[in-house]
């Protein structure tokens, strides 16, 4: 491998390197003790937060909702649903982030609301062809009676994407359209209305004092004209299809809506930020997302979903900065989020689970934990040396594994029942943390119930266990991102070393990081001091699913 150098782009703004933590409020912690985590939780346990060392906080909706997709189906998007609080707890938790340099990003869902939504129910009791009916996408359906749905595409959580309605006359009706679930409507992004209605929804939560919105299927927001009919290659490209043109996904409409936005949020000071959800085949075209007058950052999911693999780690970290930079756009970095098999699992899989799919008692594959988690943490020594931001899901400090075993009568996600039971989904990277190994729900709440139920194996990766550790993955991640601030890693150049096929290897400014993913052990010499290593090891060769920061003598 030749030396290369790459730039991250230049500017100061905090998100261009922030590292950012996901909350995924239901499961993290619960101040009601109801088994769902809450915003007065969230408040109660920021401490941890500042002491881990992160810059700004992600949080999956919390607004009104059914709950029908974990809050990803909103009822009312100027609202706290009462499962999680009320505005004044909101309000009373970003203040307290606030006092502690931390930032917060709230999810914004504009694809679709919930059926709840008033909008919805409103359309409902009107006529085909009415304004309340033009807020989502209604279609007359084919056939003599109407009875076949208007095209042939496909639900990401399974089944077909239309439902067909009983109009007010009692007599079956015009169908609507639904990426996800026949509960989550997509809203009609080419009314003029539903774009006034969201200015007025991010106004409200920067008016709150939001540092930025992360924006739940970004990608999916214009559908083709004429709704032309589309089948995936495969079922793996449910959430952002193949190489060729989707007629939901990515198309050219949606960039329009981002630079709205975008004026929107420069409007407001202290550089508001906007993260898009955008699941795109390739580098080339998610860079397309963060052009200057667009979104800010883009989540890549390119990286997230690459196999542990050394010349495909190397070839996605390569091309997301050569990608990301020619639009003067800082890469993201990302391993685990609420959609995916938890890294510290999914490193070690031994049979492809799509996106979204799960892994649960009968699936073939399963990892083995101490080959994953070793994976898991040298993966993570690299992605904290990345110039850039990086997304952090909780629970990930601790190193915490996929729940792989959840009794099928506890599952929760749509994806579980639209499959009937086909695909396990995502319950087992929602399955609220450990805080404390010998406390009800391990300290998740003081009751001790749990939506989802936790692991009995799991006190060993509490945090209380793993700070009296000094070898633990929460020191590691301690360290990392104390290091990082230190040597100003999110900022500046990345120059590629080459130490064989087998290795990820590159140097930032003085600080060398090196993960070996070969079989045999990485000899770097002994000119080498050692910084930090994602797992202690001895002497200067790297053993095998090992990383290392180090400097040279
Ligand atoms: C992406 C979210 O991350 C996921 O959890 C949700 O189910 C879908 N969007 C639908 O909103």
């Amino acid at each position: 491998m030749t030396e290369l150098e790459q730039f991250a782009a230049p500017g100061s703004e905090w998100w261009r390197s922030a590292v950012i933590y996901q909350i995924y409020p239901r499961s993290f912690a619960d101040a009601s003790g109801d088994g769902i985590g809450d915003l007065p939780g969230v408040t109660s346990r920021l401490d941890s937060l500042q002491d881990l060392g992160i810059d700004a906080i992600w949080l999956s909706p919390f607004m009104t909702s059914p709950q029908k997709d974990a809050g990803y189906d909103v009822a009312d998007y100027r609202d706290v649903d009462p499962l999680f609080g009320t505005l004044a707890d909101f309000d009373t938790m970003l203040a307290a982030a606030h006092a502690r340099g931390i930032r917060v990003i709230v999810d914004l869902v504009p694809n679709h609301s919930s059926d709840q939504h008033v909008w919805f129910q409103q359309a409902l009791k009107a006529a085909p062809g009415s304004p309340e009916r033009a807020r989502y996408i209604f279609r007359d359906g084919k056939g003599e009676n109407g009875e076949i749905p208007p095209n042939n595409w496909e639900s990401v959580f399974g089944g077909g994407q239309w439902t067909r309605i009983t109009e007010p006359d009692g007599t079956p009706g015009q169908w609507y359209l639904h990426i996800f679930d026949p509960s989550q409507p997509d809203f009609d992004w080419t009314n003029e209305e539903v774009r006034e209605e969201f200015r007025g929804v991010l106004r409200f939560w920067l008016d709150r004092g939001v540092d930025g919105f992360r924006v739940d299927v970004a990608h999916g927001m214009i559908k083709a004209d004429g709704l032309p009919d589309y089948t995936p290659p495969s079922e793996s490209d449910s959430m952002g299809g193949g190489e060729d043109d989707v007629p939901y996904w990515g198309q050219e409409g949606v960039h329009d809506i981002y630079r709205d936005w975008h004026k929107v949020l420069a409007e407001y000071d202290g550089d508001r930020a906007l993260c898009g959800e955008a699941w795109l085949p390739t580098l080339k075209k998610t860079a397309l997302w963060v052009r200057p007058d667009e979104m800010h950052q883009t989540f890549n999911f390119p990286y997230m979903m690459t196999e542990w693999d050394a010349e495909k780690v190397r070839g996605v970290i390569r091309d997301s900065l050569e990608e990301f930079g020619k639009v003067g756009a800082p890469s993201t970095w990302v391993l685990s989020n609420h959609d995916v098999i938890r890294h510290a699992s999914r490193l070690a899989l031994t049979a492809d689970s799509p996106q979204g799919d799960g892994i649960g008692p009968k699936s073939a594959g399963k990892p083995d934990e101490a080959t994953g988690l070793a994976r898991a943490r040298a993966a993570t020594t690299i992605m904290l040396a990345l110039p850039g931001s990086s997304y952090l899901y909780q629970g990930e400090e601790l190193g915490l594994p996929e729940a792989m075993e959840i009794p099928d009568e506890f599952r929760q996600d749509p994806t579980w029942f639209r499959t009937n039971g086909e695909r396990y989904g995502r319950d087992g990277c929602r399955v609220p943390i450990p805080w404390e190994a010998d406390a009800a729900a391990y300290g998740f709440n003081t009751t001790g119930d749990s939506w989802l139920p936790q692991p009995e194996e799991w006190s060993r990766f509490a945090r209380d266990v793993e700070e009296a550790d000094p070898a633990s993955t929460l020191h590691m991640y301690k360290t990392l991102l104390g290091m990082r601030r230190e040597f100003e890693l999110g900022n500046g150049s990345l120059v590629w070393e080459d130490l064989g096929e087998s290795a990820i290897a590159f140097r930032r400014g003085d600080v060398y990081v090196v993960a070996n993913l070969g079989a045999e052990p990485l000899e770097l010499g002994d000119d080498v001091t050692f910084i930090t290593q994602s797992q202690r090891f001895d002497g200067t060769a790297v053993p095998t699913d090992h990383a290392a920061w180090y400097t040279k003598n």
